[in-house]
Order: C-alpha cells, then structure tokens, then sequence
C-alpha cells in the first residue's frame, strides 16, 4: 500500500465517520447546545410552549397561550362609526382560479364573485385626502409593477413574465377590489397588506389618474373638521325649545341645579338656562308652570316642602328680572309623579327634576 492509497482510505474514512454520526431521524434539527438563544424562554403572545421550551413536544405545556385569537364571528372595534363597515367580511368569495394560484385552499370559493364584483360601489368618495393616502399605498406596495401612471412599466415588468396590462386599471372599482384583495394571475393578493378602507384608497388613487374624473378639493384636516361638526351636534337653545312647545306640553330643565337638600340655585350651572326661559318670556305672552319633583327618599312632606321652593326659587329669579309674577305659576309635587322607577341611583335622579309647562 503506497502512500497515496492511505490517503485515500484516511479520507474515505473520515468522510464516513462524519455521515455516520448524524443523527438517524432526518427531521431531528440534532442537539442543540443554547436553546434559549433560539427558543425564547420569554411568555409571548401566540406562542405554542409545549412546542418551544424543548425541541421535543411537550404536551404539558401545549394550553399555555398568552393570548387568543377573537372569536369567530367578531368584528374589530373601529373608533369612527363610519369606519365599521369596513371591517366587517369582505362579501365576495374568492374564484377557483385565485384559489389555485393563490393558496387560499382553506377559504371556500364562488366562481361567480369576480364577475358580480363589478357591481360594488367605493364607499368612500373621490376626496384630496382619499387619494393622497391611497397614492402612498400605491408607491409602496404598486407602482414596482404597475408603473408610477399604471402604464404597467415597472422595474419589476421588465420581466418578461410580470407583465401588468396598461388596461388593468380601466375596470370597475368594485372589481379592482375584488383582485387587490384575491390577486389575479401573477398579481398576489394584498389582503392582508392593505385593509379594506386602504384598498378602496388605493383605487380612489387609481381613479385620479384618469383626468377625467374629477377629485373633490377636501384636504384630511378639513375632513376631520366636517365629520366631528357632525358628530358634536350644536345644542338647541332652551328658549328656541320653549316657544316649539305646545301648550299643556312640559320640558325637564336638565340643566338647572340646585344645590342638595336647599333651594338654592346653583348659579354656575343653571345661568344659561335661566337666562333662555328670561328670552324666551320676554318675547312672548305667555304664562309659565314651574313643577318641582323629588326622589323617593326622605319624608315626604319634606319633600314636597322642597320641591315647591325650588320652583319658587326660579319663580324668584325670573320676577327679579322683571317677568311679571302673574305669568308664573309654581308646584311642589314631591315624589308623586316619578318619570322612571326609584329603584335605582339613576333612576332616582331622572326623579329628582324641574318640569316646566306652557300655559
Ligand atoms: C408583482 C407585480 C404586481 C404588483 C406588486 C401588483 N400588481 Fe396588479 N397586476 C399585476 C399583473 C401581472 C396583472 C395582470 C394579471 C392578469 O390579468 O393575469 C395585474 C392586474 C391588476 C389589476 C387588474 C385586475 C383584473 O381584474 O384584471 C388591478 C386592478 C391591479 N393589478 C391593481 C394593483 C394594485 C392596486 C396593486 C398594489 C396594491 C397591484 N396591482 C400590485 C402585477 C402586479
């Protein structure tokens, strides 16, 4: 045996030393020496322990989630009412070809859903600030393909096989959503990178590049601005609601406040709304009844004693101010005619109440 032929057999040897002693389970990942360099040790959301803590499965351990998904069937919380829909499902089904192509094996199919889609409307409408958001979605997560004017010239379509047609964006909105959210042909799905309101951005974007489609000057300050006016209703004027009151008809005065157990007015809170029942009998004829009403508690003499020196007191106020005493009649009717029942805090301070009638 010369030389050469032990070097050969030395590393032939080697060579079998080294494939023999792995492991014989080919799916084993071997010894590992610091796991809790790879398999955080830390209580995570998600996270299988029974699977982490050691490379075998610890069933032991298996129950112990941080978290949970939400349960089937739940809608996410939205702050804006208006936003609600769209975090409800998406109604449209995905087609057996985007099912293919797409690996949405687990979602049930309608081959139907892309034609139908063609008939879904953008809720939102064609603003400045709708197609300002849509078009930094459509720079992150479009224009590689489709091009920075959906002409399909991306830096990705130079591959000859991505190659977006510059017709993909001349279909119906609803439709352009339906393949935003499933993918079509090379296109992945984008359901899960853009929600649903970022979806219809991005084709409220899309809609503005053609000309003629005129986008409405309405920046996202002054759409916030609108949509809190809505939200922040402004108040009626109590005397504006005294002279829409039918005679015989009564009004509770939310907001004349006395202060406990007294008669005594609680000028800070109750100013305006002496000052609208002042207007309001200054530029009309008519007469008022004040009717002071209490909860249940306490002696009810008591309480009839201080319901009527609470409409007194208002009477006072008015008469001070020049109303003729005449105009104005008072009644103490203690806790004899609650509106709601007295069996709880809240319902006992409906009870507790100043009316005000139209003569
Ligand atoms: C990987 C490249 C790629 C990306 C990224 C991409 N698209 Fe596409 N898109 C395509 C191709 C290719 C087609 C043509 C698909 C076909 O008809 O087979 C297409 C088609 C479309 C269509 C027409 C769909 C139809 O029903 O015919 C729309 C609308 C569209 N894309 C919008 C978008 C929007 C919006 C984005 C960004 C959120 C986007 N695409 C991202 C490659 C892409």
């Amino acid at each position: 045996m010369n030389s050469k032929t032990l070097h050969k057999l030395t590393a032939g040897l080697a060579i079998a030393v080294v494939f023999s002693s792995c492991v014989k389970d080919e799916n084993s990942p071997g010894y590992e020496y610091m796991p809790d360099m790879y398999r955080s040790p830390a209580i995570e959301t998600y996270v299988d322990y029974g699977e982490v803590r050691t490379w075998q499965y610890d069933t032991s351990l298996t129950n112990r989630q941080s978290a949970l998904l939400p349960p089937m069937g739940t809608i996410a919380f939205s702050e804006n009412a208006e936003d609600v829909q769209f975090n409800l499902p998406y109604k449209r089904l995905p087609s057996n070809a985007m099912i293919a192509s797409h690996s949405l094996a687990s979602l049930e199919y309608n081959d139907g859903d892309y034609e139908a889609s063609v008939a879904d409307v953008n809720p939102l409408p064609l603003t400045q600030c709708n197609v300002e958001k849509g078009k930094e979605l459509y720079n992150r997560f479009c224009t590689h393909c489709h091009g920075e004017k959906g002409a399909g010239d991306g830096k990705v379509s130079m591959n000859e096989n991505i190659n977006p047609p510059a017709t993909a964006f001349k279909r119906a909105d609803g439709q352009m959503f339906y393949s935003i959210t499933y993918g079509k042909g090379v296109m992945g799905a984008h359901a899960s990178q853009l929600n649903q309101k970022e979806r219809w951005q991005v084709i409220n974007y899309i809609k503005s590049m053609d000309e003629a489609n005129v986008v409405i000057a309405q920046s996202c300050d002054e759409e916030a601005k609108s949509s809190s006016s809505i939200m922040e209703a402004e108040p009626v004027d109590l005397s504006t609601s005294l002279s829409s009151l039918e005679s015989g008809a009564s009004l509770v005065l939310d907001n004349l406040v006395f202060a406990t157990g007294s008669s005594n007015l609680d000028m800070a809170k109750s100013q305006s709304s002496l000052d609208d029942i002042l207007t309001f009998l200054k530029g009309s004829n008519k007469s008022l009844e004040f009717d002071g009403h209490t909860d249940n508690t306490g002696n009810e003499e008591a309480n009839k004693a201080l319901s009527l020196a609470r409409a007194n007191a208002v009477k006072s106020y008015l008469v001070g101010h020049g109303i003729s005493a005449s105009r104005i009649e008072t009644q103490g009717f203690g806790s004899s005619q609650p509106k709601v029942s007295n069996d709880t805090e809240e319902g006992r301070a409906q009870n507790r109440r100043t009316e005000v009638k139209i003569k």
